[in-house]
């Protein structure tokens, strides 16, 4: 069964609802359970869950300016590992914090397109306690990494 992979670092209740929001959209039932949402905490991620999934949830709180310590370290560990087998495949990015997410958006994407994944949806940036519009946008962001990869 295709899998999107939640790579997430989640630190607070805020990140956790956004990490349940895309999982409710990955597995939304009008997907009829034809796509599988694997949980994976960013300090546990290896270079074999990357290379087992099709697509990629990327749940991160912005720090210092940055992408969390804990993503960095993904990308550490599975950019060779990875750069061949995964070129193209989508990904999408939530990115959560207190005030101003543009850099950790910014470190993201630099990576991922070094890695040349496909973004699919525009990065979610959340301030504060996700809203109704947060979680909505977080669901569509799962459901749409599904749709991506549903027919493989
Ligand atoms: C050391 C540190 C640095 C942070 N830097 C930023 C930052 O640059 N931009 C931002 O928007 N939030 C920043 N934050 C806020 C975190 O992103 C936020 O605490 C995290 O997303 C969890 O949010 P919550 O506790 O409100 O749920 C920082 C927090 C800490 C502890």
């Amino acid at each position: 069964m295709p899998t999107v992979l939640l790579v997430h670092h989640t630190v607070s209740p805020a990140l956790d609802e956004l990490v349940a929001a895309v999982v409710a959209g990955i597995e939304h039932p009008e997907l009829e359970g034809s796509v599988r949402a694997a949980l994976s905490p960013a300090l546990s991620t290896t270079a074999a869950d990357v290379l087992a999934a099709d697509a990629y949830a990327l749940i991160t709180p912005v720090n210092i300016g940055y992408m969390s310590g804990a993503l960095k370290h993904v990308f550490d560990t599975i950019y060779y590992p990875c750069l061949s087998a995964t070129i193209r495949r989508p990904y999408a990015l939530v990115a959560h914090g207190g005030s101003d997410l543009a850099g950790g958006i910014r470190s993201v994407e630099t990576i991922a397109s070094a890695l040349q994944w496909t973004r699919i949806y525009p990065p979610l940036e959340v301030v504060g306690a996700p809203g109704r519009d947060d979680l909505t946008r977080a669901e569509e962001l799962g459901s749409t990494l599904a749709a991506a990869v549903m027919d493989r």
